[in-house]
């Protein structure tokens, strides 16, 4: 039987003309590619598990651009793959077959800051550690930061409700996304790019183009409200002998750090193994089975050392944490950082991984992981967990030599089921692509799902944006 993450038959789309081409060049002279070889990297997925076969990769640099471009796609009845930075792990950034690739790599200016309310307004392609940089020079951060900041753009952190390492304080997207500019499937441009902290009249439109993974619109443009630059910033890194006392030592954390937290991730020691093995980092602590990265910003270095060493004292008095290190300084806060970071690269040396993203009640989290392990046994290679404890997000990655169809059918729908067991998310943060958008009804009503497919139908009723993926394949409805 076929896999329901496999992809279902090509759509009856149209195939790209040498007159499509010419006419792509026509208004992106220079920025139409048919190059195979250039084309390569952007038909391919970061993890190397999908690879589409387009021919055509446009890179536009303005909203007016963007918006012929899918004027013309949609009366041609051509399909077309949003892209930004390809760092997406659903499978939902590439071609399935041959859709037209609009990329938004060369839409990279900051379009405004305003230095007092410390909004950003920029354009979809920038990438997000240009942006952090950016305004580090002015005293601010961004909101979010994740492992694949160097690549992905920020439209595409907007068209995945990305998560990451700050939500636990700076919360999600959906809050500190002020505005964003859509050009939908007809090229009809949706501008919604308020930068208002507070605006009740009617819908919150751009919620919908949040986490829609480019299936509703193209963003163009986003705004966002960014924090200050924290003055202290500190690191910890603490081993743990049970999950139970890492959960009792969040706790403590977040009583006695409260403002000043920043983030609360873990790893395992499954994953320490494999930064060990595949990307020979020394563990900075003695080995424990359970690993957590304490991060506090704040605006006083005395203050926040302070409570950094209470909270200590009594996490080592009360025996909740076996062994520690700590960072104020910044080569040693980036190198503990890279511990957790790094864990998703560690993965893909050790051999195919299928990657799950799953919310749970946070005391569940890692039990999933266990009870993974008991049910593959020796047909993995490895089961490892690590992941945003302070969100209740747990990634569960298992490895295998290859592709391997018969341990997939082990481990799918058994970690579905699970999930919904327990009343948690199949997605957390990485949205569900081309691999889990059949999947959708372990975690929302049937009710939710059809009125999924009503408003992909009216916003884009040829399905020409990004077809294969996030919605269910019974959904489809082709005018
Ligand atoms: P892409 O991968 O290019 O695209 C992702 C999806 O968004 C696709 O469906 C695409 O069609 C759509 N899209 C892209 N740009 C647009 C646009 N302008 N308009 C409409 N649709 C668009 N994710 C997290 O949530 N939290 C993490 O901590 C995290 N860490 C990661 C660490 C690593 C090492 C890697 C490789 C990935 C990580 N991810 C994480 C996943 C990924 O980085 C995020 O989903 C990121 O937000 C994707 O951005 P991108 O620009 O690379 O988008
Ligand atoms: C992370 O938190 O490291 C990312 O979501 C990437 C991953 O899940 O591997
Ligand atoms: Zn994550």
């Amino acid at each position: 039987e076929k896999s329901k993450s496999s992809a279902p038959e090509r759509r009856p789309f149209s195939r790209v003309t040498q007159e499509d081409l010419a006419w792509f060049q026509s208004i992106l002279p220079g920025r139409t590619v048919t190059d195979p070889d250039l084309l390569e990297s952007n038909n391919v997925d970061w993890l190397k598990s999908v690879r589409g076969s387009s021919e055509v990769l446009l890179r536009p640099q303005t909203t007016s651009e963007v918006s012929q471009i899918l004027r013309y796609c949609n009366s041609r009845n051509l399909a077309v793959n949003p892209q930004g930075g390809n760092t997406g792990l659903v499978g939902g950034s590439v071609p399935v077959y041959d859709e037209v690739i609009l990329s938004t790599a060369l839409m990279n200016n900051v379009l405004s800051f305003d230095h007092v309310s410390g909004i950003l307004t920029c354009q979809a392609g920038c990438v997000l550690e240009s942006l952090s940089l950016y305004l580090e020079q002015r005293d601010y951060i961004m909101p979010l930061d994740l492992g694949a900041k160097g690549s992905c753009h920020i439209g595409g952190n907007v068209a995945t409700n990305a998560g990451g390492l700050r939500l636990l304080r700076y919360g999600s997207l959906r809050g500190t996304v002020l505005g964003l500019e859509a050009v939908l499937a007809d090229g009809r441009v949706l501008d919604c790019l308020s930068t208002l902290r507070k605006d009740n009249t009617g819908y919150d439109l751009k919620q919908l183009f949040i986490g829609s993974e480019g299936t509703l619109g193209v963003i163009t443009a986003v705004s966002v409200l960014c924090p200050r630059k924290p003055k202290s910033v500190n690191v910890v890194f603490l081993g743990c002998e049970t999950f139970e006392q890492l959960l009792q030592t969040f706790q403590l954390c977040r009583g006695m750090l409260g403002e000043i937290l920043s983030a609360f991730e873990f790893l395992d020691s499954e994953c320490m193994r494999l930064l060990k093995t595949h990307l020979r980092l020394s563990n900075p602590i003695s080995d424990c089975p359970f690993y957590i990265v304490i991060e506090t910003a704040g605006s006083d270095a005395n203050h926040d050392s302070d409570k950094l060493h209470h909270f200590l004292d009594e996490a080592m008095n009360t025996s909740l944490v076996s062994d520690g290190t700590v960072a104020t300084e910044e080569s040693k806060i980036q190198a503990l950082w890279s511990m957790r970071e790094r864990v998703t690269e560690a993965l893909t040396h050790d051999g195919f991984t299928y990657k799950y993203d799953i919310s749970l009640p946070v005391e569940q989290i890692y039990q999933l992981v266990l009870d993974m392990r008991q049910h593959l046994g020796e047909r993995a290679r490895s089961v490892v967990g690590y992941g945003h404890v302070g969100d209740g997000n747990l990634h569960l990655n298992i490895t295998s030599g290859a592709r391997d169809p018969a341990l997939l059918a082990s481990i799918e729908p058994f970690v579905f089921e699970w999930t919904t067991r327990q009343k948690g998310s199949i997605s957390a943060e990485h949205g569900l692509g081309l691999k889990k958008r059949n999947y959708m009804s372990y975690s929302k009503a049937p009710q939710a799902v059809a009125l999924m497919g009503d408003l992909k139908h009216m916003l884009d009723p040829k399905g020409i944006l990004n077809p294969y993926k996030t919605l269910p394949d019974h959904l489809t409805r082709l005018d």
